[in-house]
């Protein structure tokens, strides 16, 4: 491929503009950033598996997983820029899965009160989910995400061969994402789903492309039109509500736990927003097609307890992303007392 094959797709944020290469092969990145202003982070694994592909860049490799997305790997990061001498012109590159995209587009956002950055997701759940919208940030102990910034990246770099070296169970997480959308957004795309399986993407370039592209639409379209998450963007919290609880006391991956989220919120809408039981039926399983847990494994109690502090509660209700139908979402806010009670049942 060569470098002017390679043209970006535009989305207009306020105040900024982000290009979203697809297809895009990561060497030709030595075309568009320069060697001496640019720091990659990127993870132990990525870096593992992918080494060749850093030589000759500017490199800061950060523990891999959920466990160190805190603020002590933001520290550890800023020490590293200072020693790498970077300043207001330098430009950071996120290289990995949502944890390191997290934290990378969070960094970059405070480290001198903010400098230039760009994402190359390479998992399937950063690819249609986690690189695209702008939210970064890191977690406090037990709660997710709890401190953070919006604030979008220059450009998105989509380089598939990367999903080459991706374990079988991460490509199983990020469906977890696909489906949601799916389920929000596009009940064509949910039929699709239904005639395939996790293997068929992965021994197609072609399909997987295909995928990607379509799932990066759905999402950047939300986040356009509502960047700051004022009304629809909510609806792409839809299974991560209860979701996010249970990965916090589980210590399941995202996607795993969104998983059992998503069956705990198509009963919710089964009791407050008229979704046919027999749709709950076809999500659950899908989501069991793509090798997703449905049952809930966590600690009800323990739970219950991060529940009541997400940041969707207001008061005594929460508000709460329900389906009325495959396809279309819609905001509920439950009353607290209802929710425990559903919540209750679930198990
Ligand atoms: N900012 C957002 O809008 C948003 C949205 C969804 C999820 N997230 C966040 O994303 C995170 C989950 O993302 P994730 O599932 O990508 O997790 P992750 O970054 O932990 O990656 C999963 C695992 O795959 C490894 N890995 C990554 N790319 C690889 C590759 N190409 N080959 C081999 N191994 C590879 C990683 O080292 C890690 O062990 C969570 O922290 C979640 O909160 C953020
Ligand atoms: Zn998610």
């Amino acid at each position: 491929m060569t470098s002017d094959a390679v043209v970006p797709r535009q989305y207009e944020f306020s105040g900024r503009q982000v290009d979203v290469f697809f297809d895009a092969d990561f060497s030709l990145l030595k075309e568009k950033l320069s060697r001496e202003k640019t720091v990659f982070i990127t993870d132990e694994n990525v870096f593992a598996a992918h080494q060749d592909k850093f030589i000759g860049w500017q490199l800061i490799i950060i523990k891999a997983g959920e466990f160190f997305k805190n603020q002590q790997a933001v520290d550890t990061i800023i020490e590293q820029l200072i020693a790498l001498h970077a300043d207001r012109q330098s430009f950071i590159v996120g290289v990995g899965g949502g944890v390191v995209t997290d934290i990378t587009g969070f960094v970059a956002s405070i480290y001198m009160r903010g400098v230039k950055f760009a994402f190359v997701p390479t998992t399937v759940l950063a690819m249609v989910d986690a690189s695209i919208g702008g939210k970064n940030g890191i977690d406090v102990g037990v709660y997710k995400n709890l401190v953070g910034v919006i604030n979008q990246p220059d450009f998105l770099w989509y380089d598939y061969s990367f999903l080459r070296t991706l374990p079988f169970q991460e490509w199983v997480n990020g469906f977890a994402e696909i489906i949601k959308h799916a389920c929000i957004k596009d009940a064509p795309l949910f039929e699709y789903l239904e005639h395939h399986t996790v293997n068929d993407f992965q021994v197609s370039a072609e399909e997987i492309g295909e995928l990607i592209r379509r799932n990066v639409a759905i999402k950047l379209d939300i986040v356009v039109r509502d960047e700051r998450e004022t009304g629809e963007r909510k609806l792409l919290n839809f299974g991560h509500t209860i979701g996010h609880a249970i990965e916090n006391t589980s210590r399941l991956p995202h996607g795993h736990a969104i998983s059992i989220g998503m069956v705990a919120a198509c009963r919710i809408s089964e009791a407050i927003a008229g979704f046919d039981a027999a749709a709950t039926t076809r999500v659950t399983r899908l989501l069991q097609q793509y090798e997703l847990p449905v049952t809930f494994l966590a600690d009800s109690t323990q739970t219950w307890e991060i529940l009541l502090h997400d940041k969707k509660r207001r008061g005594n209700a929460l508000s709460f992303v329900v389906l009325n139908t495959i396809g279309k979402a819609a905001i509920q806010s439950i009353p607290l007392d209802q929710l425990h009670q559903i919540f209750n049942s679930l198990q």
